[in-house]
């Protein structure tokens, strides 16, 4: 069983977004598995730099999209999404400095967050998107 699975409630009902938060948690897997078999700290800072880019590119299209469909709670949404990559980016630093090592409870703290956003904030937004890609809204 793997750090963090993928399950259907997870899913934003988009399955372009669906696929990038399956990377987005194949991603902290990667990293829960080189933590496992040691934690070389050049492995660690490789997986956790990829992670902060990919986490980047996803907000990114998560929000072009929200943009796309005129989204109402957009701004909170992506005010979540800049905090979370200050938070990432600060850890970084203190990775590559050697003042911090990637620990179990850093890999909980993001697979919380992973699924606490995914499950809350990221649902708020499914309906609109539902909505918007209806037949019935295309006709429209
Ligand atoms: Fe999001």
């Amino acid at each position: 069983m793997a750090f963090i699975d993928w399950t259907p409630r997870f899913s934003v009902g988009s399955p372009v977004l669906d696929q990038q938060h399956k990377t987005l948690i194949a991603i902290i897997n990667k990293l829960h598995t080189a933590m496992q078999k040691g934690g070389v700290k050049d492995d660690m800072q490789r997986i956790f730099t990829e992670l902060i880019s990919y986490t980047e590119s996803h907000f990114n299209a998560e929000e072009a999209m929200l943009r796309k469909i005129g989204y109402a709670r957009l701004g909170s949404h992506h005010l979540q999404h800049v905090e979370f990559v200050q938070k990432a980016r600060d850890l970084q630093a203190q990775l590559m400095a050697g003042k911090f090592t990637v620990s179990i409870d850093l890999l909980r703290f993001l697979r919380t967050w992973l699924s606490d956003h995914i499950m809350g904030t990221d649902q708020q937004y499914a309906p609109f998107l539902a909505e918007q890609n209806s037949p019935i809204a295309s006709r429209a």
